[in-house]
């Protein structure tokens, strides 16, 4: 395994695998690594002939009052799950690399980038269509690996890939959870024992509107209602928002049909927690 940290030497390798014929593919990440992307390297490396892994903290993702300076950073660990996951690259710039003095150049998806988490977060999806606009153009991959949990990322970066031509397929595989249902995140660690026992509701509320959709409603209110209350029932939480929204556009729905997201964020003292489903519905 070959950890770059220079943006010259990571282009050049790009280029040798390109020039032999070989397939690359790239999971990004801020570190923190889990099983979560972990399930992602997996596939990475069953589906091309070089995976690469990048490691970078991204400020230009996180609000003034957000969690950039205490998001956790364990590069000894990271190394270790990626070694286990045969991963052939890390690619692990520095600040200065990415963004040396002077950066003015940003990537804006216009729309998607307000909805959902966009309301809440302002400026977050522009950070990262921005940087993950850099690493394609630096890593050169032949498919981007995206988890699910982060579903309106995916919306975002497909939809930039799309509209900039970028000549990349973008791979999303399904969210990886604890035992008792909780989406794995790096941000879990920030939960006390007392919110990591209450965190589960939120997987749990969308299987019960899961059902209830299955059982037949259809009304968009009353689903977006049954989350909330068993929430609000179940923890000392704040929710963000509850929607169920159209998959690709991330438009509000007030009668769910075809492919559905229901996307919710709660806050559990430092956490915010997001954690979605989608439904096929005819
Ligand atoms: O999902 C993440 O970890 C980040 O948003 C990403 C895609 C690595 C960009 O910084």
């Amino acid at each position: 395994m070959q950890i770059i940290k220079n943006i010259l030497p990571m282009q050049e390798a790009a280029a040798k695998a390109k020039r032999k014929g070989k397939t690359i593919g790239f999971v990004p990440t801020m570190g923190a690594l889990h099983e979560g992307h972990a399930s992602l390297l997996k596939q990475c490396r069953k589906d091309n002939d070089i995976s690469v892994l990048s490691i970078f903290v991204n400020p230009k993702q996180f609000g003034p009052q957000e969690d950039f300076a205490n998001y956790p950073r364990e590069e000894k660990k990271d190394c270790l799950l990626a070694k286990k996951e045969k991963v052939d690259i890390i690619f692990y710039p520095s600040m200065k690399a990415m963004y040396a003095e002077g950066y003015l150049t940003y990537i804006d998806v216009e729309s998607l980038n307000s909805k959902l988490c966009g309301q809440f977060r302002p400026g977050h999806f522009k950070g990262v269509a921005t940087i993950v606009g850099k690493l394609l153009n630096i890593v050169s991959p032949d498919i981007l690996y995206l988890g699910q949990k982060d579903a309106q990322q995916c919306v975002v970066l497909q939809k930039m890939i799309t509209d900039l031509n970028w000549p990349v397929k973008v791979k999303v595989m399904p969210t990886v959870r604890e035992p008792d249902g909780l989406a794995m995140s790096s941000r879990n660690k920030y939960l006390t024992v007392q919110e990591r026992l209450q965190a589960p509701i939120l997987y749990k509320a969308l299987l019960q509107a899961k059902k209830a959709v299955t059982q037949g409603e259809r009304d968009a209110t009353k689903i977006r209602y049954l989350i909330e209350t068993l929430i609000r029932e179940n923890s000392a939480s704040h929710i963000d928002y509850v929607e169920c929204v159209d998959s690709n556009t991330l438009l509000p729905l007030k009668t769910l049909s075809g492919k559905v997201l229901i996307a919710i964020a709660v806050k559990f003292g430092q956490a915010r927690l997001i954690d979605n489903i989608v439904l096929n519905i005819s």
